[in-house]
């Protein structure tokens, strides 16, 4: 068991004799000085240390790779950017991620454009820039046909997205490589779908991909799916003539959110899979594929704390103690959607004396709970509250619920911090709203 609680807060978290918190050299309390409070806090050089952890082992056991961030987990502007300086390809899910990524200048030929049910728009938007498209579902090569067919100049590069029939331990909703997705195509469908894309010489056929699941701790369920595809790699050799060239496993390696979690390291991941690509080579007298995948929260997620500012507290005698916080599920919907768990510190109390409190959120509804049966410094209103491990799927999938402001982020790195997004304000509410 590697974990400790270190490894759930970013690398550059410090705390000094008074209890007070800092990260990247920052004291929190300053961060909530300068930008106010519910407060996004993305540590740069977690980031940066975690790409390179993937890119190091790829380096040592798979030279051939491409690292494609999914940027479901977190998607902006100055992240975008932060990617393609780190050299990495960016995963997409929707109009509004790609256009995301192109305002930040991502170049488009290390795009990957996902999901299971693109509109024509979007096949549009992707095709008109050059973007890969990850080939989910019939209806959709119909769609892209019918763009070629309009656009006889055009080509599309198309990876098939397969569900390889896995099983893997996470929670029921982000499990997506078994048989019963909505995600990609069945394994039976495989050589329809090459028939259908041979009759467009318009399209070419890149690859085979498959994504198991998301905040997996095991390493066999991806090694087995490895062994599916290459499976079908020399199936589409034999059949139709086509070697392809590359084999994208997707994303899902998991991160701690608390002590007993356990996830394997990323080289330990890497090596895995690098290995099952060679064997399966050699047993099956393939040439080696390019290596990709699309990790997101194994990179964002640790790097990510969200500050906020403690308000009321209710005390219920031997029932519970609730210490109410200045955002809850608008900002982190995991808990109430996942049940996920956290963890907190309190800024100026750590290492002092814990009691076990319930750390709620200030939306109108019982379930926005952050941290259930927490184990705490006592709280007082104003105190500083800070919760880790959400830089990936928070600020994403958080909402204006309640009509609530979406937070500040900000990026911290060598004792500066740098908004990334902005605050949401009141007017920002109302902006597209219309009178009578
Ligand atoms: N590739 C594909 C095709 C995916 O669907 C996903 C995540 C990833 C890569 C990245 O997976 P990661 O490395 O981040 O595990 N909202 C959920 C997670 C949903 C994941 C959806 N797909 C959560 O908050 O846990």
């Amino acid at each position: 068991m590697q974990s400790s609680l270190n490894q759930i807060q970013p690398l550059t978290y410090k705390v000094d004799e008074q209890g007070e918190i800092s990260v990247a050299g920052i004291k929190l309390k300053d961060l909530a000085k300068d930008y106010s409070t519910a407060l996004y806090i993305l540590c740069q050089e977690t980031i940066e240390k975690r790409i390179q952890a993937y890119k190091s082992a790829l380096e040592k056991h798979y030279p051939d790779f491409m690292i494609y961030y999914a940027s479901k987990s977190l998607n902006c502007v100055a992240i975008a950017q932060l990617m393609q300086e780190q050299g990495l390809g960016l995963d997409v899910v929707s109009g509004g991620e790609l256009y995301t990524a192109l305002v930040a200048g991502f170049k488009a030929e290390n795009i990957i454009f996902h999901g299971n049910n693109k509109s024509a728009e979007e096949i549009a938007y992707a095709l008109e820039n050059r973007v890969t498209l990850m080939l989910d579902n019939f209806y959709e090569l119909s769609l892209i046909k019918n763009y070629l067919s309009a656009n006889p100049a055009s080509e599309a590069q198309v990876v098939l997205r397969l569900t390889p029939g896995i099983e893997c331990h996470t929670h029921e909703y982000i499990k997506t490589g078994r048989i019963d997705s909505k995600f990609g195509f069945n394994l039976e469908q495989i050589e329809e779908v090459i028939l259908k894309i041979q009759e467009c010489p318009q399209i070419k056929l890149k690859g085979l991909h498959a994504h198991i699941g998301s905040q997996i701790f095991e390493i066999q369920p991806f090694v087995d799916s490895c062994a599916v595809l290459m499976e079908k790699f020399k199936l589409i050799k034999d059949k139709f003539g086509i070697e392809l060239e590359e084999l994208n496993l997707g994303g899902g390696l998991g991160i701690l959110y608390e002590e007993q979690d356990d996830p394997p390291e990323i080289e330990k991941i890497i090596q895995a899979m690098a290995e099952a690509v060679e064997k399966n080579c050699t047993e099956l007298g393939l040439k080696k594929p390019r290596l990709a995948i699309e990790p997101g929260r194994s990179l964002l997620g640790p790097a990510g704390m969200t500050l906020y500012k403690v308000g009321n507290i209710k005390d219920i005698p031997g029932v519970r103690k609730y210490v109410a916080v200045d955002g809850g599920m608008a900002d982190n919907s995991r808990p109430i959607m996942y049940q996920a768990v956290y963890k907190a510190e309190i800024d100026g109390k750590v290492n002092q004396a814990k009691e076990t409190v319930t750390v709620a959120g200030k939306y109108c509804e019982s379930g926005d709970i952050l941290i259930r049966d927490a184990e705490l410094p006592a709280a007082e209103a104003g105190d500083l509250l800070v919760i880790f491990s959400t830089g990936a799927y928070n600020y994403s999938m958080a909402s204006n619920y309640n009509r609530a402001c979406r937070p500040a982020m900000v990026l911290v790195k060598d004792g500066k911090a740098s908004i990334i997004i902005e605050r949401e304000s009141f007017a920002d509410l109302v902006q597209r709203d219309k009178s009578l």
